[in-house]
């Protein structure tokens, strides 16, 4: 049995925060209803096209396990449906721009008049106030919640991050929004507004690049490279480059191959417990004595000259090698892994981390699986629905349209050109 089994989802979402919400929902077991509208559906169906006429692995990649029905929201028949789907449906998950949804006269009020146990749920790039009424994308969300400024290097400008921290950040945290608000609705009976402001969900995974906004007016910040290197800290946390996030030195270094494998490296994290440890493995011993060397504080100001002679090491031998070195010893490394190299990896395909669909129009194609784990609730992704490919069967099975009325709604026009 799946966890969220017997879960209605009205999946009124668009490309990528609010779909891969309702992808998470429907792998935990809910029936996601996909409303698109007719003959258009979701933009990113033809966004970043690579196999022609088929829809893209932009929208394949973040819509799995759902249904797809064409509905014209704006169209009077379009509404009668949309009402319907409302009474059935434990949620409505949208991320439109701001007011679109009243604009098609289902407001928060007006939904909880058809549905008072109904939870709506809601991606907007920023919450009450100034920028309220913004659209926002991805890297807007990135600059504006303190990522970009505290992400590359101190002598260059601000870097967006390839982690889609905004748009898919946005949409776990919505997710645990739904089934806390869910949960409560056990007790309660009744439904409840969830909103998740892209911004707000950039703050709190750049938590502590605030921690250190609040440290930086104690003094400076022992840990960054640019305090070993002397330049001085300026009014707010600055780029950290490849600077561990926490109190134990970390960098990136080269690796075996480096000159022509843009992602021949490793991170390297000289944590104090097994700095012994790291002396032998580099070849430097008397480094665990030496004055100087032997305590975290009095390596701060060295941390240039250590990471060169660790790299000097790490460059005799590949990103692999370094981790079947390094990990027996307890010493924290990573490969750099390419987006080729986590594809072909056993190991996550093993785990349904990476995972082939097969797919009618493009053929089979790899994705990411549900990178959640429950151990009774088993994941089986599926493809991503056609465009209205469902829309007879949720009229008919979800709502109970049949006869006469299921043939007056497809002659409205409100459903698109339903072809079964
Ligand atoms: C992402 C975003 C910028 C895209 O903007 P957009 O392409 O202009 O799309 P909108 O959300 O404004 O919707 C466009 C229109 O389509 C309409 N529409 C959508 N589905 C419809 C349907 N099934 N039937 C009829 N109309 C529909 C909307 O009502 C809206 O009309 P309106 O402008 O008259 O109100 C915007 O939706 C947004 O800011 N969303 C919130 C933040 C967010 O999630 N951003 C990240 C996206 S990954």
């Amino acid at each position: 049995m799946k966890a969220l089994k017997g879960v209605k989802i009205l999946d009124f979402t668009h490309v990528q925060s609010g779909p891969t919400c309702t992808q998470l929902l429907a792998w935990f077991g809910a029936d996601v209803i996909k409303v698109e509208r007719p003959g258009v559906g979701d933009a990113t169906r033809k966004q970043l096209v690579d196999v022609p006429g088929a829809d893209s692995l932009y929208f394949t990649m973040l819509n799995h396990n759902k249904r797809s029905i064409e509905l014209n929201s704006k169209n009077e028949t379009g509404k009668e449906v949309l009402t319907r789907l409302v009474k059935e449906c434990d949620v409505l998950v949208e991320n439109f721009a701001p007011g679109a949804l009243d604009r098609m006269g289902f407001s928060w009020e007006r939904i909880q008049e058809i549905n008072p146990r109904i939870i709506m749920a809601s991606v907007k790039g920023f919450g009450p106030g100034k920028y309220e009424d913004c659209k926002v994308y991805e890297n807007v969300a990135q600059c504006a919640g303190g990522s970009a400024s505290t992400t590359g290097f101190l002598d260059g400008p601000p870097v967006v991050t390839g982690a889609q921290i905004g748009d898919s950040g946005t949409g776990l945290h919505l997710a645990l929004g739904i089934v806390t608000a869910l949960f409560q609705r056990e007790k309660s009976g009744r439904g409840q507004k969830v909103l998740a402001p892209m911004q707000d969900g950039v703050i709190n995974l750049c938590r502590v690049k605030l921690r250190d906004q609040q440290r930086l007016e104690k003094g400076p910040l022992k840990e960054y490279s640019q305090y070993g290197a002397g330049i001085p800290f300026g009014d707010a946390t600055p780029r950290a480059g490849n600077d561990s996030g926490g109190g134990q030195p970390g960098r990136i270094l080269k690796c075996k191959g480096w000159e022509t494998d843009p992602n021949a490296y490793t991170y390297f994290i000289t944590q104090a417990a097994v700095w012994e440890k790291v002396c032998d493995v580099i070849g430097e011993p008397d480094w665990k004595t030496k004055e100087g060397y032997a305590t975290p504080p009095e390596r701060l100001s060295k941390l240039d000259e250590i990471f060169a002679r660790v790299e000097a090491w790490t460059m005799t031998k590949t990103k692999y090698e370094v981790m079947d070195i390094c990990n027996p010893l307890d010493i924290p490394v990573g490969p750099i892994l390419s987006t080729k190299e986590i594809m072909e990896d056993q190991g996550l395909r093993a785990t349904g981390t990476i995972v082939d669909v097969d797919h009618p129009e493009r053929g089979q194609y790899t994705t990411v699986g549900c990178p959640i784990k429950l151990s009774d609730s088993p994941v089986d992704v599926t493809r991503s629905p056609l465009l209205g490919e469902h829309t007879t069967e949720i009229l008919q099975q979800v709502l109970g349209y049949e006869g006469e009325d299921l043939a007056r709604v497809i002659a409205s026009g409100a459903v698109g050109q339903v072809t079964k």
